[in-house]
């Protein structure tokens, strides 16, 4: 699989000419990226907007979600589902506040967190620290296969090893995170599922 070299140009170009605006993207704040990174692991974008704003501003660094009470944190997380994910939080929260409260700062650090996968780890790489890596789920598996025109079974393992090789080659050197949430917009507003794409508005139109 190859993408074309001018997609991230024009995918930037087109999420910077305008995007959903959503909290965790007004700042790069580990914390912040990486809550928000969890809380969308199962959760749709819609629901996470309030629980996102009101953990933050009870629980505002990770210090304070460190020392968080049991009770206090299920309550924070109540509606939200898949409880296992808060367990895992402060796991990690108390790792990185053993840490002297630094935030592990690439990829293969980040995988080691209770709690964080590939997806995430990746996620949080370049949103947060400007690493070069793809961040590769389903919305942008299905964009990449579309724009290749990958035949692949998008559940199976080695399209998304592909995929993820693919995207590599391109994603930019100076925008890894911008590219990223670039490719989950328009997979989420834009390249829609179901035979449903909006082919009309796409930035890949040229070359899908
Ligand atoms: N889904 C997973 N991560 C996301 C993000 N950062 N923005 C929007 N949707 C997402």
């Amino acid at each position: 699989m190859q993408l074309p070299d001018s997609l991230a140009g024009r995918l930037l170009g087109w999420y910077a000419a305008g995007h959903r605006a959503l909290p965790w993207r007004e700042d790069h704040e580990p914390y912040h990226v990486w809550l928000s990174e969890i809380m969308l692991q199962q959760t749709r974008v819609e629901a996470v907007k309030g629980y996102y704003a009101r953990f933050l501003s009870e629980l505002p660094d990770i210090a304070a979600l460190a020392a968080c009470e049991e009770n206090r944190l299920t309550k924070l997380w109540e509606g939200l589902g898949y409880y296992s994910r808060t367990r895992n939080l402060q796991k990690a929260a108390r790792i990185v506040a053993e840490q002297g409260g630094r935030f592990p700062d690439t990829y293969q650090a980040l995988l080691a967190l209770p709690g964080v996968g590939d997806y995430t780890a990746s996620a949080i790489a370049s949103a947060a620290f400007g690493r070069r890596e793809a961040a590769v789920d389903g919305n942008v598996l299905r964009v990449a296969a579309r724009v290749t025109g990958d035949e692949g079974d998008i559940a199976a393992p080695a399209t998304k090893k592909r995929v993820t090789a693919a995207l590599a080659e391109i994603i930019p050197l100076d925008a890894p995170g911008y590219f990223n949430q670039a490719m989950m917009e328009l997979g989420a507003t834009v390249c829609l599922p179901n035979g449903a794409p909006l082919c009309d508005f796409c930035p890949a139109r040229a070359f899908c």
